[in-house]
């Protein structure tokens, strides 16, 4: 099968974000961070690099309107540091107002990993723990146990097809259909707040490799409204797709001044804005889904202690929330740096902190202080700081972060009851 650009289901790939960006249309997320009332440390410090569509999201933050932040994560193991990012990405937006959502992906865990239904049941619960532990409020939902999701799945599925599959996945004639089905309930994952409670705007939170999924969801969003908005030279003009006869009608009644024609109407002298509330009020009291086309960020990923991403799929790469603090010490020590070959090397002429393993774990989440991670940094490059040395104070925060995180987690524990 033809292997794609991006590809959310392997675990050596290193992308170039410039190159993405261009071919695929992700905008970086400066621009953006300007219309934030608070600027989170992740887009601050760069981990946080592109967004589809965060102004909706931004502008509902700023102003206080109803928004859905939702994520997921598939219990192929135990979660590890590598996923505390996008865990936080989400906490953060709910305190900014967003409603939670977090969807355990047990069904792409058993369809695309092979794992047991009791597994993907073991490994979902440690995830929630640690949202939980991160402070996390909101809903949460195994997919195989989420009746309407599975609804909601099916209905997204007339929406696509195999040829469709093919180009985004490189899915071909030996791709079984359970891997198709955990796709789709993907894609009905990330529409699930609008339907559970209202349309709003999504916010989706992930890492550049689930960027798929989102242009797939974007496009079945787009195609299940009833109705297409566009801003025209001077006019707005409404077409149906399958909308009934009386929801055009009511169109027509919400706004007079409007020229009716077979399926679609053109609208002249109106505020987009309030015509597309409008329209989705109508499509959705005429049972439409009336979808707001769901937004995301994407994060770079935290290199592995060994390069690389990291990944369960390679043990030393990952520090996992339930390491014995020796392991953990172990694999800090052992963890591939930005230093130099030799002691005089390094003095004279400083480390590489964008290139090594710990400093990245320093920036991502390990140094919440600003101003102590610039002097680490300062530090490294000015030679002044040897790396095992560096290295062993950052096992230190680790087993401290560790140990007071295990604890939180399992205080967590107890509210989760699946
Ligand atoms: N596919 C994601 C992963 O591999 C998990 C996932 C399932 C997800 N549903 C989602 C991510 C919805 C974001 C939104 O981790
Ligand atoms: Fe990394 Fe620290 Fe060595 Fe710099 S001094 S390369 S930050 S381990």
């Amino acid at each position: 099968m033809p292997e794609p650009q991006i590809n959310p289901w392997s675990s050596n790939q290193s992308v170039d974000v410039e190159k993405l960006f261009a071919e695929f249309g992700i905008e970086p997320i400066s621009p953006v961070i300007s219309e934030l009332t608070e600027v989170p440390y992740f887009m601050r410090r760069g981990i946080v690099v592109g967004h589809r569509d965060y102004r909706p999201i931004a502008w509902a933050i700023r102003n206080k309107t109803p928004f859905h932040i939702l994520t997921g994560f598939m219990p192929s193991g135990h979660p590890h540091l590598g996923h505390l990012m996008v865990m936080k990405e989400v906490v953060w937006h709910v305190q900014q107002g967003g409603n939670g959502y977090i969807t355990i992906a047990d069904r792409e865990a058993h369809a695309v990993r092979g794992l047991s239904w009791e597994k993907c049941n073991e490994y979902g619960k440690e995830y929630l723990s640690c949202l939980y532990a991160l402070g996390f409020e909101g809903q949460t939902y195994f997919q195989s146990k989420n009746n309407r999701l599975k609804d909601l799945a099916f209905e997204a599925a007339t929406k696509v097809n195999f040829s469709e599959l093919t180009a985004i996945y490189g899915f071909g004639a030996d791709t079984d259909l359970a891997h198709a089905d955990s796709v789709i309930t993907q894609v009905a994952d990330i529409l699930y707040p609008q339907v559970d409670r209202e349309p709003a705007p999504t916010v989706v939170p992930v890492g550049i490799d689930q960027d798929p999924h989102i242009r797939l969801t974007r496009g079945i969003a787009h195609k299940m409204r009833m109705f297409t908005i566009e801003e025209r030279d001077g006019y707005i003009s409404i077409r149906s797709k399958n909308a009934p006869e009386h929801a055009l009608n009511a169109i027509k009644a919400a706004f007079p001044h409007a020229k009716k024609y077979e399926g679609h109407l053109d609208i002249k002298g109106a505020q987009c804005s309030d015509v597309s509330e409008k329209v989705r009020r109508i499509e959705r009291e005429a049972g439409g889904f009336a979808f707001f086309t769901p937004s995301s960020t994407y994060h770079i990923f935290m290199p592995g202690l060994t390069g690389g991403k990291m990944s369960s799929s390679i043990p030393e790469s990952i520090i996992s929330f339930y390491e014995p603090e020796a392991t953990v010490r172990k694999k800090v020590m052992s963890g591939i740096t930005g230093g130099k070959m030799t002691r005089e090397e390094q003095k004279c002429c400083g480390g590489e902190p964008d290139k090594c393993s710990l400093y990245l774990l320093n920036l991502f989440h390990m140094v919440t202080d600003d101003a102590e991670l610039a002097e680490i940094r300062r530090k490294c490059v000015s030679g002044e700081i040897m790396c095992g040395h560096c290295k062993k104070e950052t096992a230190e925060r680790v087993v401290a972060f560790l140990k007071d995180f295990k604890e939180k987690m399992d205080a967590a524990a107890e509210k989760i009851e699946v």
